[in-house]
């Protein structure tokens, strides 16, 4: 089945926070700058992808609001950057008007070491965001296809779409990726795969052996991307040995990030590893120097700051505890996570509690727009913004607003 963001998504709206998107395909909406002879020679197949708009910043929120929000809407390190990050970017900013090294000699040798991989076997990215769309770019054209989930990275969809190529969204099974499906529903003319692992929003893993058990159903013409990002939050054993497939040769790239564990979503720096062939194809059509040199020096002295990483994985690990237990004892059911968020199903209305938590000070994602249109996600974040979070709503769950919002029940 071939879907937009708009079949999948029932009534998306949603609440002014921060950065959340809102997916809109109406561009002639009455902005002089939008002029149609311009839009009219966009193919089809882009015009057809649903934008994204940016939200406002939270400073403006709270401006409009007069609150002070705690944002637990993106999966963001509560903790800050990593310290020895920030001071090896400053020091690099003091080289600001020289370009950087496009190849990010020193920090693929850093990481080729610590992954046990060879250099060319890695590529940086503009966020692990850029490798996802990279590899369409490379793989897909129209006529082709590419699987994935229904209910998880929206960037797949676009980066599928963006290419003319057919997109395959299978839908979850109880909340998790479906590899059992995923696997039928490959086609003769399926050239990619996305899977997300864990997956967002869901916050649900499969093991490294149910991996095994579907790359050995797919084709090895189909490049599998297998996004980490939030691989080292997940503790669970035989999670992932997906390194070890990429040494084996097997037709793979691996996608993690320096956004979650290591605090520096601000940089925007990502990885990839995978076969040496794939990446030197990628590195022929993309911008030749996909990331600035403070973020190549933060993210090199980052990968050394294992105090931080681990106060990191200690805190979320808390955290996920602390907030799951205080929803139970509300009764509001949601979805066990080895992430750094949660899915919370807090039923019909989900759009306006994420309004009312907004006003109570806490920024929360409603998930909509995502295809769980009676949920939130919520982030991890420190103690005392978990509590909030828990206090707000606990207060929201019990007081007049939940009637006035008609909550039916649990989701
Ligand atoms: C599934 C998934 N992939 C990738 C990313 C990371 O993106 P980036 O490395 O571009 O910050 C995220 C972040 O939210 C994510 O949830």
């Amino acid at each position: 089945m071939t879907k937009t963001l708009s079949d999948r998504i029932p009534g998306q709206t949603r609440p002014a926070q921060d950065e959340s998107p809102r997916y809109t395909k109406s561009p002639h909406d009455g902005n002089p700058q939008h002029t149609k002879p311009a839009h009219d020679g966009i193919p089809q197949y882009i015009r057809e992808i649903d934008a994204y708009i940016p939200g406002k910043p939270v400073e403006e929120v709270e401006r409009e609001l007069g609150i002070r929000a705690i944002k637990l809407a993106s999966n963001e390190n509560p903790l800050g950057p990593s310290p020895m990050g920030v001071e090896a970017a400053k020091r690099a900013l003091g080289e600001a008007n020289r370009y950087p090294d496009g190849g990010s000699y020193y920090l693929r040798e850093a990481l080729a070491k610590r992954l046990e991989v060879p250099r060319q076997n890695i590529v940086m990215g503009c966020g692990s965001t850029e490798l996802i769309h990279v590899a369409a770019s490379v793989l897909l054209g129209p006529g082709e296809s590419a699987v994935t989930s229904e209910g998880s990275f929206p960037l797949y969809y676009v980066a599928i779409e963006k290419m003319g190529a057919k997109l395959i969204a299978v839908p979850l099974k109880d909340y998790a990726f479906d590899l059992d499906a995923m696997a039928r529903a490959i086609e003769p003319e399926t050239k990619l795969i996305y899977v997300a692992n864990p997956n967002n929003p869901t916050g649900t893993v499969f093991d490294a052996d149910a991996f095994a058990e579907f790359l050995a159903k797919v084709p090895e013409r189909v490049l599998v991307v297998m996004d980490e990002a939030y691989y080292e939050y997940v503790a669970m054993a035989n999670y992932s040995r997906s390194i070890e497939l990429v040494r084996e040769g097997k037709n793979i790239l691996v996608l993690r990030t320096f956004s979650k564990v290591y605090g520096l979503a601000g940089m925007r720096i990502g990885y990839g590893i995978g076969p040496a062939e794939l990446l030197t194809e990628i590195d022929k059509i993309r911008l030749p120097i996909p990331v600035s040199g403070a973020a190549q020096a933060a993210a090199l002295a980052a990968l050394d700051d294992f105090e931080h990483v681990r106060r990191s994985i200690e805190v979320n690990r808390d955290g996920l505890a602390q907030i799951g237990k205080g929803l139970r004892e509300m009764g509001v059911k949601f979805v066990p996570s080895v992430t750094n968020f949660i899915l919370v199903e807090v039923g019909e209305g989900a759009d306006a509690l994420a309004e009312e938590m907004l006003k109570l000070g806490v920024i929360v994602r409603p998930m909509a727009w995502m295809g769980f249109p009676r949920a939130i996600r919520v982030s991890v974040g420190t103690a005392e913004e978990n509590d909030a979070f828990l206090r707000a709503l606990g207060q929201l769950e019990t007081g007049a607003a939940s009637a006035k919002r008609g909550v039916s029940g649990r989701g």
